[in-house]
């Protein structure tokens, strides 16, 4: 039986619940968190600064950032039978899958005991993250175990450090850091519900941030920036994206990086990343990819009125700072752990287990046959 689709379906404009963590599609620009506007925080504030904001409600004092990055600093060392859980996944497995397993792995051998901990344990996975990442696709795609340990003093020039193991750029650097906050939290998206749900019954944090994982995998989800990469990159140049993409909207293909659950005309994310995909291409003076993608921009609005999500540009900015495309979602794993973390600690702080009820939709009542009568 085909479920019938209603007006509740996907959960679309339901309040599921209370966050004071972010607003989607209200005030300012479209998108604040903790009251700040993402515009703001994406031009001013270091992802470490908006990480500390949604872990404790408020920005640091300059003491209270150095101590968190210290923090943060002190736990990038991997266990090393993490690293050895890291070498047996195959080569093949996708990157999602890493750090799913990671973050999974991580919480058995460095367990949350008691929810007094959590603090510790987002600064651990803040951490960890990019070490996970980086050892994996080493190992694997280069045959070597890299140290998790880098000089890299932001998350962002840390992660850059660990992938390609050179010293970034200031302008990837920042661009990195740009994205890290725009990525960091987005209310009750559909990985972030998928943590509440798991912390409302009371699991550990690493539980809730493994479910959260593997829900940002998805194509509809964080894995369109993926998508997006495959997309533009199948374009030889501006005319054949928009000969290409009417021919696609014809057959009614969805377009990956596109469209957005809650936004209606834009995505206030779209604007910052797009100048930061711009100012990356000129610098390597290779406009293509961006020029493609603004025609497909024009081309979906003029047709469609759909217009980019954060994903869409985010595909040519970590193209041309040398990102392999699978590692894409992963980045945005390493940024939303802060989002998703700190809904976990509010769905502790104000608990009832989430269990929302279904429309039932199935059979009539109806008395068992036995098998030798079907
Ligand atoms: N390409 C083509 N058509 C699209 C589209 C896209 N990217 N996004 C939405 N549409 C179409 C829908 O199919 C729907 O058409 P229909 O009424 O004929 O079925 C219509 O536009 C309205 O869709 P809407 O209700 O706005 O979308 P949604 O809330 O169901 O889904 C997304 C939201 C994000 C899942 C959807 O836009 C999508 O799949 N986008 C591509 C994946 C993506 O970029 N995800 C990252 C989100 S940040």
């Amino acid at each position: 039986m085909v479920a019938k689709s209603t007006s509740t379906a996907g959960l679309r404009g339901q309040i599921a619940g209370e966050t004071s963590l972010c607003t989607v599609g209200v005030t300012g620009s479209g998108l604040t968190y903790c009251g700040y506007d993402i515009a703001d925080l994406a031009a001013n504030a270091s992802f470490e600064e908006v990480a500390y904001l949604l872990q404790f409600g408020e920005l640091p004092t300059q003491k209270q950032l150095t101590d968190y990055l210290q923090a943060i600093t002190a736990h990038r060392q991997l266990p090393e039978a993490l690293c050895e859980i890291l070498e047996r996944i195959p080569k093949s497995a996708h990157p999602m899958d890493v750090m799913r397993t990671g973050c999974s792995a991580l919480g058995t051998l460095e367990p949350e005991n008691d929810f007094a901990e959590q603090d510790q344990h987002i600064i651990n996975m803040l951490a960890k993250f990019p070490g996970i990442m980086a050892y994996w696709y080493h190992f694997h795609f280069h045959g070597t175990r890299i140290s998790t340990l880098s000089e890299g003093r932001s998350i962002a020039e840390h992660w850059l450090r660990l992938l390609t193991q050179k010293a970034p750029s200031e302008l990837h650097i920042q661009a990195m850091q740009a994205s890290l906050i725009l990525y960091a939290e987005h209310e009750f998206n559909a990985s972030t519900f998928a943590a509440r749900v798991a912390a409302s019954t009371l699991t550990d944090i690493y539980s809730s941030v493994t479910a959260a994982i593997g829900t940002l995998r998805g194509p509809l989800h964080g894995g369109a920036n993926e998508a997006a990469m495959a997309l533009i990159s199948s374009f030889k140049d501006a005319d054949d994206a928009e000969q290409k993409l009417m021919a696609m909207l014809a057959r009614k293909d969805k377009i990956m990086g596109f469209g957005h659950a809650v936004y209606r005309t834009s995505d206030p994310r779209n604007v910052v990343i797009k100048e930061w995909s711009r100012k990356i291409s000129e610098q390597i003076e290779d406009m293509t990819l961006f020029d493609i993608s603004e025609r497909c921009e024009q081309v979906m609005w003029r047709e469609k009125e759909l217009f980019p999500n954060a994903d869409f540009y985010h595909a040519s900015t970590y193209h041309h700072m040398g990102i392999p495309t699978d590692l894409f979602t992963p980045i945005f794993v390493m940024s939303r752990v802060s989002g998703w973390a700190a809904h976990v600690k509010e769905q502790r702080a104000n608990n009832r287990i989430i269990r929302p009820s279904a429309g039932y939709v199935g059979a009539d009542a109806r008395d068992y046959i036995p098998i030798n009568q079907r």
